[in-house]
């Protein structure tokens, strides 16, 4: 079905609820593997919001996608006791060994790369989060570390 479909249908299943903006992004997340910009009009007209409202809530929350993530998802701190222990230069180096940017995914399919705004992992800056499990004191040697295991 198209996407239309699909997201309606995630939508009938949903609308009952109170607030059902964020169960339904969730929702079209786990039936498409992200929210695809085509789904966003289908939600805005069934809950009578402004596609700027839906879209301002898709981009809110981080966790929410317009394209399937890679195989591993790798986010980066980028909140301030991160940034000041070092963490721009290991963000810098990771898009490098990477070959990709912020909110960018490997051409091979391997890694998304995010940001995020503290793991609560301040005490062990700069910090960072591969596929849920977090990593502390993100230094040359653990950036290479997590390179080779994404590309695996
Ligand atoms: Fe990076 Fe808190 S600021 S973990």
């Amino acid at each position: 079905a198209d996407v239309a479909a699909r997201t309606n249908a995630v939508i009938d299943e949903l609308k009952g609820l109170e607030g059902p903006l964020l169960p339904i992004l969730h929702g079209v997340q786990k039936e498409f593997g992200c929210v695809p910009r085509d789904a966003l009009p289908v939600i805005a007209d069934a809950l009578n919001l402004s596609r700027a409202e839906v879209h301002g809530v898709v981009s809110f929350y981080h966790d929410y996608r317009s394209e399937p993530a890679g195989r591993h998802v790798l986010k980066l701190c980028r909140a301030e006791a991160c940034q000041s222990m070092g963490g721009d230069a290991i963000a810098d180096r990771l898009q490098e060994l990477l070959g990709i940017s912020f909110h960018e995914t490997a051409k091979d399919g391997s890694v998304t790369l995010e940001p995020v705004y503290c793991l609560g992992l301040c005490a062990c800056a700069p910090s960072a989060m591969l596929d849920g499990v977090v990593i502390g004191r993100l230094d040359e040697g653990k950036a290479q570390e997590i390179v080779a295991e994404v590309r695996t």
